[in-house]
């Protein structure tokens, strides 16, 4: 990473999180600089405008044969070309992006199965760019199984609006293209959350969040209008225990609901709404498949959402299961879904993913939930939260080697599970 006066090179070589060197150089750069950084017997030399900068080890990251490159500038500086040489008799192959063409949809993969049922029910997941874009087994499966797919990272505040007058599309514009061009829906994750937000939101003057929350709204709806056909407006908009106050209605209290109150979902919705009419808008939380306070809390809202004309269409789902017995009730979760419906609101089962206690048990509960959703016409969706262990949210990323997760449908070699078969049967024509 660059700034003014300051080279930072850091290098991972796979073992650890935390990077195996990490050297800060004083250097000083003119407005235009070019940084050379050259690779010979185990030692890295870095040269900026032709002018010796200092030497590092290569901690071997070239012996695996794959090498990634990221960049990181202070806000001053845009990375213009990126250019790479084999030296000697060396060999070197840039990895050009990978055709991202349809493929053969299968008869028999869950889009294929889901397409021949009486209702259209999308059948979608988690999708996360780098994946797609590095690794063509998992992406023949993303492309190939799913219908929808929900931006995993991508639309994040912290992603796609590092700098107040910065918003960064290229990467979602490419995954969002991807799945337009291969016949899938795209629901957008997501506007107003209190997690994944940029430090300069997070510091930003409470009486300027309003203003940043409908001008961010308003300019990534306004640029996936009539792409994006379903939103999580809203994430996760209730606390995570109970505050005790009664005059808190039970609401996360993040940055935005600190700034605005709850009048911030209000806000977001309706400016949702005008930036894209045609965009289905949703809350998205997690917990909801159960009785209790989180299902009491959000039906409060919605009802007080409704009062005050919020247009709002839907409740997403989240459907984590994330311990052992931490089942989901599929008679608890169809009531919910009916009493949604009852109050003219559409459902969607947005982030399912179940703890493989055992990969029986885990089938039964992914095909609880599929049924329901199959039974319930306003159940607009049923969507993972991701394809493979391999690549799974629930990996433990602070240790190494990686713990993987066991949650998805495919293992961590992209191998189906019970669970993928057990969805085939409930969707074959019977
Ligand atoms: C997760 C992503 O999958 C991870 O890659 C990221 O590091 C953290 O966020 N509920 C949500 C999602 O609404 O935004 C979360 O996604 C998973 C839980």
């Amino acid at each position: 990473s660059i700034s003014e006066n300051q080279l930072a090179v850091m290098i991972w070589d796979g073992s650890d999180s935390s990077p195996s060197e990490e050297h800060t150089f004083k250097v000083s750069m003119n407005r235009s600089a070019k940084l050379e950084m050259e690779n010979s017997t185990g030692s890295l030399t870095l040269k900026l405008d032709g002018r010796l900068v200092g030497f590092l080890s290569d901690h071997e990251v070239f012996s695996g044969g794959q090498v990634w490159f990221g960049f990181d500038g202070s806000r001053e500086w845009t990375l213009h070309q990126l250019r790479a040489e084999a030296q000697g008799d060396g060999k070197l192959r840039l990895v050009s992006p990978p055709s991202m063409e349809a493929s053969q949809v299968e008869t028999g993969s869950l889009r294929g199965l889901a397409a021949k049922q009486p209702r259209s029910l999308a059948i979608g997941t988690a999708l996360s760019f780098n994946a797609l874009f590095a690794d063509e087994s998992y992406r023949t499966l993303a492309l190939g199984q799913f219908s929808m797919l929900t931006t995993e990272n991508e639309l994040k505040p912290q992603f796609i609006h590092p700098q107040p007058d910065i918003y960064s599309f290229a990467e979602a514009d490419s995954l969002i293209g991807t799945g337009l061009a291969n016949g899938m829906k795209v629901h957008g994750h997501t506007l107003v959350f209190g997690e994944a937000n940029p430090k300069w939101m997070r510091d930003s003057p409470p009486t300027q969040l309003r203003q940043i929350m409908v001008d961010h709204i308003k300019t990534v709806v306004g640029h996936y209008k009539g792409k994006i056909s379903s939103w999580d407006v809203v994430n996760e908009p209730l606390a995570d225990n109970k505050s005790g106050d009664t005059t808190s209605p039970d609401l996360r209290q993040h940055i935005w609901y600190r700034a605005m109150g709850e009048q911030y979902i209000d806000i977001a919705f309706k400016t949702a709404r005008e930036a894209d009419p045609n965009a289905k808008l949703y809350i998205n939380d997690w917990g909801l498949e159960a009785d209790g306070d989180r299902w009491d809390s959000l039906l409060a809202l919605v009802a007080r959402l409704k009062q005050r004309g919020v247009p709002i269409d839907g409740i997403g789902f989240q459907a984590h299961v994330y311990k052992d017995g931490d089942h989901i009730d599929p008679a608890t979760l169809r009531r919910h879904i009916k009493t949604l419906a009852n109050l003219g609101l559409a459902s969607r089962i947005s982030e399912i993913d179940v703890h493989g206690e055992n990969q029986q048990v885990q089938a039964s509960q992914y095909s609880g939930v599929l049924q329901v959703c199959l039974a319930e016409p306003t159940c607009t969706a049923f969507s993972t939260w991701g394809i493979a262990d391999k690549y799974g949210s629930t990996t433990e990323i602070g240790s190494y080697p990686l713990e993987l997760g066991d949650d998805l449908l495919w293992d961590s070699t992209l191998q189906p599970k019970p669970a993928y078969r057990a969805l085939q049967n409930i969707l074959r024509p019977k």
